[in-house]
């Protein structure tokens, strides 16, 4: 198992390209099969979590070729309607081919994820929506399956805001006939990207931005080819970096309207930033400023920027509380972090931080995909060497991230294992 070896204490700066939304091209991805024919998708970065759907993709039938950051995805010949235990127990984002499947052949099987390091993750929701539509679902041995002759529109209101079960409910109702009308819907960028993609293939699509969505079913979804958005997850995990590294750099290749939450918390605990079309530069203060954060849908402040906003907080000048309401136990790095010195009480799901003086270099071992990011960036700003273990997480939703840190100046290095 590979790990990186960071050498804390050093500035960074230039500027530093986001990639393509990992969380933004897996339900596309899956959406590809509601067309028969060829699907080109652009800025698709070579992450993990990538190539794993990829590898569920071929396995329904899709032909999927991946070159110089555009993937490809042929579902004329796909007939298969099953995503088995193996490749669902490694992603549980295999569950959105669970829609698309149905949709396009009656029948889906899906192995039921189990959970994960960042919580239990039900799936209840995809599966409520799937049966407002008409589908009947049975659960066994490991297995949902979904079956329907034919699915009708219908009213779907949630009574949790899921940015999973909104895709699927989304995917499942593009075909279906009549009139579907999804209420307390997700409204995260991920879900209007997938709104915009579907209505170039030729859904009816309306409400994106909005938490209800009204999709009148169409018969017929073509392939299209479309450009990915930018990883707000990403971008959001360099300005922090900035922050905590006190260094001036520039996120370029974003979307600042999709980071508001992030970009006001950062200005409160006292940088600067400057804002562009595309770009973001972050100019820390003379000190971090101690600012509290509660998680919650979009576009309030993302779970997935949870861990690292925590990092930069572990050396702000006095005590910060942090609130997580979509994942309550994600707080698997505060363990670790503590190991560097930081100061962190978990009490129910809010973190208490009270800031130090300075983190140390210790060995460390990453959790989960977000946790990952959190110690790489705490390894930025410790005193010493920090390594970290089992980055194979970070591998899931990162592109080369320590060459991107090198770019501007990090002392970090990949030692494999
Ligand atoms: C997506 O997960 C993201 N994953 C997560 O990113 C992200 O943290 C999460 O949305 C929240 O923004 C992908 O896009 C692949 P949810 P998802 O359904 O869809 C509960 C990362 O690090 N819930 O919006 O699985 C659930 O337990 C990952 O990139 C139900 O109760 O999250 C949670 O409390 C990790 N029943 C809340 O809803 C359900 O059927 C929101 O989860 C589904 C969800």
């Amino acid at each position: 198992m590979d790990k990186f070896i960071i050498t804390g204490g050093k500035k960074l700066s230039g500027t530093i390209n986001v990639s393509g939304s990992k969380n933004a091209i897996l339900p596309i991805m899956t959406a590809t099969l509601l067309a028969k024919g060829k699907s080109v998708l652009h800025n698709v970065p070579f992450l993990n979590d990538i190539k794993m759907m990829a590898h569920v993709l071929r396995v329904i039938g899709a032909r999927v070729n991946y070159n110089d950051n555009t993937l490809e995805i042929d579902s004329s010949h796909c007939s298969f309607f099953e995503a088995p235990y193996e490749l669902v127990s490694k992603m549980r984002a295999s569950i959105y081919v669970m829609g698309p499947l149905l949709a396009r052949f009656g029948e889906a099987k899906v192995s039921f994820p189990g959970g994960c390091a960042i919580g239990t993750r039900p799936v209840d929701l995809h599966l409520m929506a799937m049966e407002q539509l008409g589908a009947k679902i049975d659960i066994s041995h490991g297995y949902i399956l979904a079956k329907c002759s034919k699915l009708k529109g219908n009213k779907i209101n949630f009574p949790k805001v899921s940015v999973g079960a909104t895709a699927n409910a989304i995917m499942t109702a593009v075909t279906a006939q009549g009139k579907t009308d999804i209420l307390h819907a997700a409204c995260e960028p991920e879900i209007t990207s997938l709104i915009e993609f579907l209505n170039k293939m030729g859904a009816k699509i309306e409400g994106e931005n909005t938490d209800h969505l009204i999709i009148n079913g169409v018969t017929r979804l073509e392939p299209v080819t479309a450009d990915m958005i930018p990883d707000r997850i990403e971008a959001g995990t360099f300005l922090i970096a900035g922050a905590l590294s006190g260094s001036e750099i520039s996120v370029s290749h974003c979307k600042p309207e999709h980071l508001t939450a992030l970009i006001q918390k950062l200005r409160e605990s006292g940088c600067t930033l400057n804002i562009e079309k595309d770009s973001i530069t972050i100019r820390p203060g003379k000190e971090i400023l101690p600012v509290d954060i509660i998680t919650e849908p979009y576009p309030k402040f993302p779970t997935d920027l949870q861990a690292q906003f925590l990092t930069l907080m572990t050396l702000a000048k006095g005590q910060s509380h942090i609130r997580e309401t979509i994942f309550p136990d994600r707080f698997m790095h505060v363990a670790e972090l503590n190991r560097l010195d930081a100061d962190i009480k978990v009490e129910g799901n809010t973190a208490i931080i009270s800031g130090v003086d300075k983190l140390s270099g210790a060995q460390v071992m990453a959790t989960d995909l977000r946790a990952s990011a959190a110690l790489v960036l705490a390894g930025l700003a410790a005193q010493g060497k920090t390594t970290i273990s089992r980055i194979y997480h970070i591998d899931r939703g990162y592109e080369r991230i320590e060459q991107k840190l090198s770019a501007i100046g990090a002392d970090i290095q990949r030692i494999q294992g």
